[in-house]
């Protein structure tokens, strides 16, 4: 009885959601029966690349199935090490430091460069993970619309905090455009704040074979800008990483919260990760071709030529883009479905991914698929 009474506002709360077209659902893939994802943040196609599997299994065999530890007791293995060693000089880094996940990256290396006494200046369209992280820094925050490099210069000549910090994603993850990287970093160099951007989706994607869009603009090893990356989308793993000058490493090594209260990645997704990245390394080709794949998904769905692999189909209404979801899936396509709070009200839509090894015949398939959903034909 007791139990009940305090759980009944989960009913509200659920029958709010069904009636805004706004619950989720879980839907387990089944091994076997897949349709064609293009939901995924797979983007270079290697979850199942046979070195990606033989870099885990390696990495299994020789270090066991769990990190055992913290980074800071037992959980940092010399495989850690060579892969933050490989992701720094991949993207032109002095140093790397990987953690559980890119959602942890993103908190230990805001909250731990910033703090009381100091301001924030997080892009609107800023990462859930990176917009938590301002939620736990106890810095000031200030929130600057999309893009905008007037206001985050505004925000940083008027500010009376010594240290300042500014925040955004490279790749925007729900439209997939870019951020203006170039220009922000030239305000924050001119205004003395360091310059922290998000690389998960772009690291893969963007750059020349896939360094990212700090390298593609020419500021890879600016000391004053960090770069946050997932090791889960491109590189086809686990993980998280924060790349940049050897003393913020250090820092964080002392005062990254994530860092030191959180066991180390799971041997197996280093393995992984390294192996994956030893792949683009040597297929650089792959970046290009997730980019061209996306462009002939934009072509199918009718929406403008991407900027990255992410094609966004804006549908408005929730319940029109879940429906639309369901019938793609029903045709055996798995695209994504995104809506409030994960875009603003009023966009929700489908979300599709582009992968470097999306077939000619799937092609095809999401060719007639899309083309019907997207009319209102019935499923
Ligand atoms: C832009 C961005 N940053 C960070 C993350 C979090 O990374 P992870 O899934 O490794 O926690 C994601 C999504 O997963 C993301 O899209």
């Amino acid at each position: 009885m007791g139990n009940h009474q305090a759980l009944s506002w989960l009913d509200e709360v659920a029958a709010r959601r069904r009636d805004a077209g706004l619950r989720r659902e879980l839907h387990p893939r089944s091994a076997g029966l897949e349709p064609v994802d293009l939901a995924s943040n797979d983007y270079l196609g290697l979850v199942r690349h046979r070195e990606v599997l033989a870099g885990a299994a390696a990495a299994l065999g020789r270090w066991g199935a769990g990190a055992t530890g913290s980074r800071l007791v037992t959980g940092t293995t010399t495989e850690h090490e060579l892969l933050e060693l490989e992701l720094a000089e991949f993207v032109g880094a002095e140093s790397g430091l990987v953690f559980s996940s890119g959602y942890t990256a993103n908190l230990g290396a805001v909250t731990a460069l910033s703090g009381k006494g100091s301001l924030i200046v997080s892009d609107a369209g800023s990462h859930a993970s990176l917009v938590d992280a301002c939620r736990l820094s106890r810095a000031r925050v200030q929130v600057s619309p999309r893009g905008d490099v007037d206001a985050v210069r505004d925000a940083l000549a008027t500010r009376t905090e010594e240290r300042a910090l500014v925040l955004t994603d490279s790749v925007f993850s729900a439209d997939g455009d870019l951020a203006p990287v170039r220009e922000l970093h030239r305000v924050c160099r001119e205004y003395g704040a360091v310059l922290v951007v998000d690389e998960a989706h772009a690291i893969g994607v963007r750059g020349d074979g896939g360094r990212g869009l700090v390298h593609e603009v020419g500021l890879a090893g600016e000391p004053d800008l960090v770069i946050t990356a997932t090791l889960s989308k491109s590189l086809a793993s686990q993980g998280g990483v924060v790349l940049g000058d050897a003393r913020i490493r250090a820092h964080l090594v002392d005062a990254a919260r994530t860092f030191i209260f959180d066991t180390g990645l799971a041997p197996a997704a280093v393995g992984a990760a390294r192996a994956a990245l030893a792949v683009l390394r040597r297929e650089p080709e792959r970046a290009g071709a997730v980019l061209g794949r996306a462009a002939d998904l934009a072509r199918i769905a009718g929406v403008p030529e991407p900027e990255s692999a992410v094609v966004s189909v804006v549908l408005g209404d929730p319940q029109r883009a879940f429906d639309a979801a369901r019938a793609c899936r029903e045709r055996g396509l798995h695209v994504g479905c995104f809506r409030p709070p994960s875009v603003p009200a009023g966009t929700s839509r489908l979300r599709l991914t582009a992968r470097a090894n999306l077939t000619d015949q799937e092609m095809a398939l999401i060719g007639e698929v899309l083309t019907d959903v997207l009319a209102g034909a019935p499923a």
